[in-house]
């Protein structure tokens, strides 16, 4: 025995937000080693388990990152940038292209990356999906295998969007609701992400793709809002209006909170684009995993603390 440490190390970024955070301490019960990188550690440290180790780092400040990438066998790619500022998908792109460099100039074996459905052949795709969707290019650029999962809305407590449909339906009785509250999604259950995550680790070595995974149940905003408001016993109307004007976008955004605003701003414009399972060899590739529908997926981010 040299006291080397034999165990695969996995390094999350965005363990202090809402997907990370719930993946850590899946990832800890593991037989692997866990780092994550936080731009505030000393804000993340009392949320993980004393054997993980949390190192600083910033993905947009390259430098910071050689350090956090050595040794790791699989990197998890869970950022999300709060910026409301119009060069957004520059900010997205920088990040991802300086992880990536990173990852390959470490020797990463894999990176795990979750980003959103959409058709990229649609020419009206929001610009926020749209660079999710080039996080996942450049992120495979870097020619480090890279597993992009893509997922429609995260139902769970503690997901922004989620907190969106939340605050709207209970705040308000009388909905003006615009044309997009017949986009069809297909919303998925944390832990069914977290399960797809998990299982993401230990694919065997092969070609990066693009997975897409969703909930049981495709199922329109409107419907998720009156599936909601059942669920919470919440009489609510409905008025659909053709078209969302600024003003009523801004009514409906100052029921976020103001740290929210600025990415609920671009999840608002994403509402208008399906973000529907279309590939489903997710089905094929991770046979254990079965998610769960919409109800399901609502009682569990219902009985969840912090809802
Ligand atoms: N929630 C959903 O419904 C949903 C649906 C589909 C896909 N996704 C994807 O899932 C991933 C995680 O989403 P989430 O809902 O967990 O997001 P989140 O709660 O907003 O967390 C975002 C994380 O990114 C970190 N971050 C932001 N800027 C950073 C930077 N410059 N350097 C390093 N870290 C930085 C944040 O750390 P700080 O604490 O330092 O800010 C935080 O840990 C994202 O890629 C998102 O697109 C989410």
């Amino acid at each position: 025995m040299d006291g080397t440490p034999t165990e695969p190390l996995v390094l999350v970024t965005g363990g202090s937000g809402y997907v990370g955070g719930r993946l850590v301490p899946l990832l800890e019960r593991l037989p692997v080693r866990v780092r994550c990188l936080a731009r505030d550690p000393a804000q993340l440290r009392p949320r993980v388990g004393p054997a993980t180790e949390v190192v600083k780092g910033d993905v947009l400040a390259p430098g910071s990152l050689d350090a956090a990438l050595r040794g790791v066998h699989t990197a998890y790619y869970l950022v999300h940038l709060m910026s409301d500022a119009a060069d957004f998908a520059a900010r997205d792109r920088d990040a991802a292209a300086n992880f990536a460099d990173a990852a390959e100039r470490a020797g990463v074996r894999r990176i795990v990356y979750l980003g959103g459905l959409g058709d990229a052949a649609d020419p009206d795709l929001s610009p926020h999906l749209r660079s999710r969707h080039e996080v996942g290019r450049v992120l495979r650029a870097s020619g480090v295998e890279t597993l992009e999962l893509r997922a429609s809305m995260v139902v769970g407590a503690g997901s922004l969007s989620f907190q969106l449909v939340r605050s709207l339906t209970e705040r308000l009785p009388v909905m003006l609701c615009p044309r997009w509250l017949a986009t069809p999604a297909q919303p998925i259950a944390v832990d069914d992400v977290l399960a797809y995550l998990v299982a993401a680790r230990d694919r065997p070595p092969g070609a990066s793709r693009v997975i897409e995974v969703g909930g049981a149940d495709v199922v329109s905003y409107g419907g998720l809002i009156r599936e909601y408001a059942r669920q919470r016993g919440l009489w609510r109307l409905l008025i659909p209006v053709p078209v969302l004007t600024p003003y009523l976008s801004g009514l409906w955004l100052a029921l976020v909170t103001p740290t929210q605003f600025a990415v609920g701003r671009h999840l608002i414009e994403g509402l208008r684009n399906p973000t529907v399972v279309r590939d489903k060899s997710a089905l094929d590739l991770f046979p254990a995993i079965r998610p769960v529908g919409v109800s399901e997926a609502m009682r569990r981010a219902l009985a969840e603390p912090s809802a």
